[in-house]
């Protein structure tokens, strides 16, 4: 077994220990959506780094939002007072901090994957927006917030396919469907905040505003 299959399956028993069956279910569904997306659409990404991500990106989801906002402070990750009162937030970024020191993990990309899961960033880059849109795509998500996702990238649900062929597209159009995905992923969960009256971290709109520009630059 090669080193990363060995570190792989340690992280994935730890994080089986760490999270309830159901979250481990999500988080295996995430590995599958990874590992599905970054098959099909020809952007060059390492599959091992995406599984790593995926595996790992719900570790600290288990920690109460008190808990996640003490080690968010003792990690130095200096949290505002928005994400201080709305301590779940900081589950990716206390993750990537908490498998840096565990597992030795120093691959930017993975860290910045775990990190920016679940509000995404601006800029961000191919590697983030493949595990957010990974966890944003997970089976137990409902139809009506994964299909319009699904149909930006071009795709078909992972769980609806055996097929991991790569589409016949160039780079540059798998990127600016994912940067459609993401623009979609990101209007929905707005969407979604305003109609349960919950706050809406400002980063969540910066990030939406990052998409939207993109993709139209991309069509003049
Ligand atoms: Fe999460
Ligand atoms: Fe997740």
């Amino acid at each position: 077994m090669t080193n990363s299959k060995i570190l792989l399956d340690e992280t994935i028993a730890w994080v089986q220990e760490r999270v309830t069956a159901k979250r481990f279910n999500h988080v295996r569904g995430v590995a599958l959506a990874g590992d599905y997306i970054a098959s099909r659409l020809p952007l060059n990404l390492d599959k091992e780094k995406i599984a790593l991500a995926c595996w790992l990106h719900d570790s600290c989801k288990e920690l109460k939002s008190s808990e996640l906002v003490t080690e968010a402070k003792r990690l130095g990750l200096g949290p505002n007072a928005f994400e201080q009162e709305n301590g779940h937030l900081l589950h990716g970024p206390v993750a990537a901090m908490t498998v840096k020191e565990k597992w030795n993990i120093k691959d930017q990309d993975i860290l910045d994957g775990i990190a920016q899961h679940t509000l995404g960033m601006a800029p961000m880059s191919i590697f983030s927006q493949v595990i957010y849109l990974a966890d944003a795509l997970e089976e137990s998500r409902p139809a009506q917030f994964v299909m319009p996702i699904w149909s930006e990238l071009g795709l078909e649900p992972y769980f609806e396919t055996a097929n991991k062929s790569p589409l016949g597209i160039t780079s540059e159009q798998a990127e600016l469907n994912l940067a459609k995905a993401m623009l979609k992923a990101s209007d929905a969960s707005i969407d979604h905040l305003i109609k349960v009256q919950k706050p809406i971290h400002p980063r969540a709109v910066d990030v939406r505003n990052y998409f939207l520009n993109k993709i139209k630059k991309a069509s003049i």
